[in-house]
């Protein structure tokens, strides 16, 4: 028996009669980190946004711990515990990083007014934040403005306010886009340390990131599923070197 934390059966998404993704079955296992790759244009952005209910599927199902969520809005989808990386855009850049993290503590404490009226749970608060700070590294910039932040640093400012919403799945687009070498294996190691305990679905380009630390490869191409399976299986797969062809070819077989 395997244990699912996410399924979407005959997922679809039309768009004025293109469709965008067509008939997908993904299963996600609880705990893994799990990739959707595919070339660009392939799904991935509207299979994410289908997840969150940003966009609501033409057909097909949503299971979320063997619960039909397909009909749910994206408020309900997120107290469940599936949570999306907030964009850079969404981190209030004047803000240092300790009050960003705190406003992501805030925000997923909801409508509980009273509980902040009382100092106690203020220094509570302050105290958790402070502990997210240190999962992602960042205690040292705690009083940086955010603005003046290294790239790859906002990003792990997104993991931590999105690890302030508790998320049981935690949803990542690209989390090492635009970022040079150094920055890149220091969130990739971010990542696989806020995955104990939680099931990450990440959309990855970066080969070395994904046979590096992803448990299973889901391939996307033109919408609909062409491969699964560990990154062994995914690079080997002749369907999958020749949807790759020319640019990154070379890259699924030279990751390691
Ligand atoms: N709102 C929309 N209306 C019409 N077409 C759309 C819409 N959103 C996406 N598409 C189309 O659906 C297809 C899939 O787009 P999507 O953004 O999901 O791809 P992707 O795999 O995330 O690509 P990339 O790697 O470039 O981010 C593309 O052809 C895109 O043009
Ligand atoms: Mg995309």
């Amino acid at each position: 028996m395997t244990d699912v934390i996410l399924e979407t059966k005959n997922l679809t998404k039309e768009f004025k009669g293109f469709t965008a993704v067509s008939k997908v079955n993904l299963q996600i296992q609880r705990g893994h980190i799990h990739a959707l790759i595919g070339p660009n244009g392939a799904g991935k952005t509207t299979c994410f946004n289908l997840l969150t209910k940003f966009l609501v599927p033409s057909s097909g199902q949503i299971l979320f711990n063997g619960r039909d969520i397909t009909m749910a809005p994206p408020a309900q989808i997120a107290r469940s515990g599936i949570i999306r990386s907030f964009q850079i855009s969404a981190v209030f850049p004047h803000l240092s990083v300790m009050e960003n993290v705190r406003i992501g503590l805030q925000r997923s404490l909801g409508t509980s007014f009273h509980f902040w009226k009382s100092g106690s749970s203020l220094s509570q608060l302050n105290d958790r934040a402070m502990a997210l700070l240190e999962e992602v590294d960042l205690a040292s910039f705690a009083d940086t403005i955010t603005v003046d932040l290294p790239y790859g640093r906002k990003r792990a400012l997104e993991i931590a306010t999105t690890l302030a919403m508790e998320p049981e799945l935690m949803l990542l687009d690209e989390p090492t886009q635009g970022m040079g070498h150094e920055d890149v294996d220091r969130v990739t190691a971010l990542i696989k340390k806020v995955s104990a305990g939680r099931t990450i679905l990440m959309v990855e380009h970066n080969m070395a990131v994904i046979s590096g630390i992803c448990d299973r490869i889901s391939v996307l191409q033109r919408g609909a599923l062409l491969a699964e399976g560990t990154y062994e299986q995914v690079s080997k797969n002749p369907q999958v070197m020749e949807a790759y062809m020319g640019t990154t070819a070379t890259e699924l077989q030279g990751a390691h």
